[in-house]
């Protein structure tokens, strides 16, 4: 496998993907996968980015590009969350989103115990990690597109404090005027019922979960996929990742398939 001795030879190997993976990201996969795949087959062969490393297998007909599911079980104002977002996870995102699909459940250490009205939370990080995972959880329920709330979560996670750094991050980036809304969900209901939901959905992790931030790979955490992503996600979704881009060499459709 690629993964062993990877640590010498990582940053090549990253910066080889980052340069394979630009043209599949440059053009978007969505509306048609056959124009679109043969399209970038065509441009990959003409500039010989990675003519070199590409192995198309025979394949009878096209397949739909099925984007590689990221879980990640995170908390506000865990530190190596905060690290993991900013240097892997929203990097990553930004170059391949075409073929990643994130999804972030804020709860992570946290407990909870039935109240009089709704659930209470207790958390790793004090009370003001429970409010910053509640604004996380409230925006991610109103802008469920990795689009629209991803570079809110970063900005939050990435600014001093999370939380007294979420208003602006929000009034910046968001696609429509939301705050009032996602501080009401914060501290109503609404927000509660979520993040019971994620409190069931961390609780119920197999392997259960013994750390923060707890990756899942398509529906998968293993020990050593954990390691992969933490030294380059990007690595991960790439080799996750099953078809590249399918070619059409002399009549006979191809399947290729990373590592390209
Ligand atoms: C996608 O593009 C190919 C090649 O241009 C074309 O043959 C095919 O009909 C298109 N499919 C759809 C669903 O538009
Ligand atoms: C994205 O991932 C989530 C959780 O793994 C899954 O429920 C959802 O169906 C996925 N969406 C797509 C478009 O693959
Ligand atoms: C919402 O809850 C937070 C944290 O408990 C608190 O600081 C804030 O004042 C509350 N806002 C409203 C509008 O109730």
């Amino acid at each position: 496998m690629l993964f062993h001795n990877m640590s010498s030879s990582r940053l090549v190997v990253s910066a080889l993907l980052v340069l394979c993976l630009y043209s599949v990201h440059t053009v978007s996969i969505k509306k048609n996968a056959t124009s679109r795949a043969n399209y970038e087959c065509r441009r990959v062969q003409r500039t010989k980015t990675c003519s070199a490393k590409i192995c198309c297998e025979r394949a009878a007909r096209v397949q739909e590009v099925k984007k590689v599911n990221v879980d990640l079980y995170v908390e506000s104002l865990c530190p190596d969350c905060r690290m993991f977002m900013a240097y892997q996870l929203f990097p990553t995102w930004l170059l391949v989103e075409d073929i990643m699909n994130v999804t972030l459940i804020p709860y992570g250490n946290a407990k909870e115990t039935r109240g009089k009205e709704g659930w209470k939370f207790t958390c790793q990080h004090g009370p003001d990690e429970c409010y910053g995972n509640l604004l996380e959880t409230c925006l991610i329920h109103f802008l469920p597109n990795n689009d629209d709330h991803l570079p809110i979560i970063n900005c939050m996670e990435t600014a001093r404090d999370p939380i007294t750094a979420a208003e602006s991050c929000v009034q910046m980036l968001a696609p429509s005027k939301i705050w009032n809304d996602v501080v009401k969900c914060s501290n109503g209901s609404l927000g509660n019922d979520i993040m019971h939901k994620n409190a069931i959905r961390t609780d119920g992790l197999q392997p259960p979960h013994k750390y923060v931030p707890w990756i899942v790979i398509n529906g998968v955490h293993t020990e050593e996929i954990q390691q992969q992503a933490s030294n380059s996600l990007l690595a991960v979704v790439c080799h996750t990742f099953k078809v590249c881009w399918v070619c059409n060499l002399n009549g006979v459709d191809s399947v290729s398939h990373f590592p390209c």
